[in-house]
């Protein structure tokens, strides 16, 4: 006798008074899985339950389904599947993360060989955008990583060689080498750069002096590219935005050192903190026209603008006892937080200076 035939006999000896099952043919296109694979027999602790009354061949019987485990084997009449579960149940288990090559920053690994910034589809594909001060840090990471979600880069810096390379990573990339601290010379380069629907305000110098030593020449660079080569290149892209009427978001690159005075860095501080209320006074203007405008306030990045101020241990130190999560930010935790702040998914979010600083903001 088979198994199935041996079933349906059992059960129906236990329901007794001529019940009928379904059949045993219901059985036998059960898949029985896992731990309960296998001897089918055991578990005949089968659980019978009273069930509905159906109508079966023209007769009115009582079906009672059987529970195996605790889980009915079948139900009759079948219910309607449920497809959405069983696709969600039976979904493939993801690939886990390939380890980055060890000459690739993390953030970069990431995002061109496993994807998992998928989990949350950003869809910037297809959106152009422009980042300043892309040759190195936190801009050459943004870049990489609106490559790999599909965007179309224009990268703009001031050292050919960094851009050379960085297009031998991103084919596709345009580039623009000029220095953004020179108005005309920004002007011309990037008149004709055309419709950009995304803007990283992200290139910045630092030049650490105590605030009684405090030059002139670094004030007037720092404030020149820190600030005004954001306006100026915020004023190109916003116009071209709203001459073709479309929305568009730029994202401001600033720094906990907006809203903390830190040693020896007053001009710097100066021109984040300013940069944060542009941020504002931007989102209040451009706003009407669908333009969203936002910043981000890193944390200590060890980048090359980190290394050359916060490499030594005791001041590095002195900074992590600041910072609740003990931690300086990884590059991508920065890139993460521009590619949120450009796409859709902060549709409501504009005139914010988002802070990713492991709390130091809030002590
Ligand atoms: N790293 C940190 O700890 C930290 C923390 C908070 C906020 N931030 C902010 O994050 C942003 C990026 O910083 P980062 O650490 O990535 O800096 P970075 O490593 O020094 O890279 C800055 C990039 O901007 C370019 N750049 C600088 N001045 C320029 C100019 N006048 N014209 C055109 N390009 C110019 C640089 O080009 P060259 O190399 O050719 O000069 C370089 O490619 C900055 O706004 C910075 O204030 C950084």
């Amino acid at each position: 006798m088979t198994i199935s035939g041996f079933i349906y006999l059992f059960c129906n000896s236990l329901l007794g008074r001529g019940e009928m099952l379904a059949g045993p043919a219901n059985l036998i296109s059960r898949r029985v899985e896992g731990p309960q694979r296998g001897n089918l027999m055991f578990k005949l602790c089968l659980r019978v339950r009273r069930g509905p009354s159906v109508s079966h061949l023209g007769r009115a019987h009582t079906f009672r389904p059987i529970a195996l485990a605790g889980r009915p084997l079948f139900e009759y009449p079948r219910p309607r599947k449920d497809t959405s579960l069983r696709l969600a149940r039976r979904a493939p288990p993801r690939a886990p993360c390939p380890a980055p090559r060890p000459s690739e920053p993390r953030s970069a690994a990431r995002d061109s060989h496993c994807g998992r910034r998928n989990i949350m589809d950003l869809r910037l594909a297809g959106r152009r955008a422009l980042v300043t001060g892309a040759g190195k840090g936190i801009g050459r990471s943004t870049v990489k990583a609106l490559h790999a979600a599909g965007a179309r880069v224009v990268a703009v810096s001031r050292t050919q060689a960094d851009l050379d390379s960085l297009v031998r990573e991103c084919p596709g990339t345009e580039t623009v080498c000029v220095d953004l601290a020179d108005w005309e010379a920004t002007e011309q380069a990037l008149r004709g750069v055309g419709p950009v629907d995304l803007l990283v305000n992200n290139a910045a110098v630092a030049f650490l002096q105590p605030f009684l030593e405090v030059t002139k020449e670094a004030y007037d660079m720092s404030f020149n590219v820190n600030l005004r080569a954001v306006i100026q290149v915020s004023q190109i892209v916003a116009r071209g935005l709203i001459a073709r009427g479309a929305p568009g978001v730029i994202v401001n690159v600033s720094s906990q050192a907006s809203q903390r005075g830190l040693t020896n860095h007053s001009v710097y501080c100066s021109t984040k903190g300013a940069l944060d209320i542009l941020t504002k006074v931007m989102a209040v203007e451009l706003g009407p026209h669908k333009i969203r405008v936002n910043a981000v306030n890193p944390t200590v990045v060890m980048t090359p603008m980190g290394q050359a101020a916060w490499s030594d241990p005791q001041k590095a130190k002195a900074m992590l006892d600041r910072i609740p999560l003990g931690r300086f930010a990884e590059m991508e935790n920065v890139v993460d937080t521009i590619l949120f702040l450009l796409s859709d998914h902060s549709s409501m979010t504009t005139g914010s200076t988002v802070p990713v600083d492991g709390g130091f903001l809030a002590t």
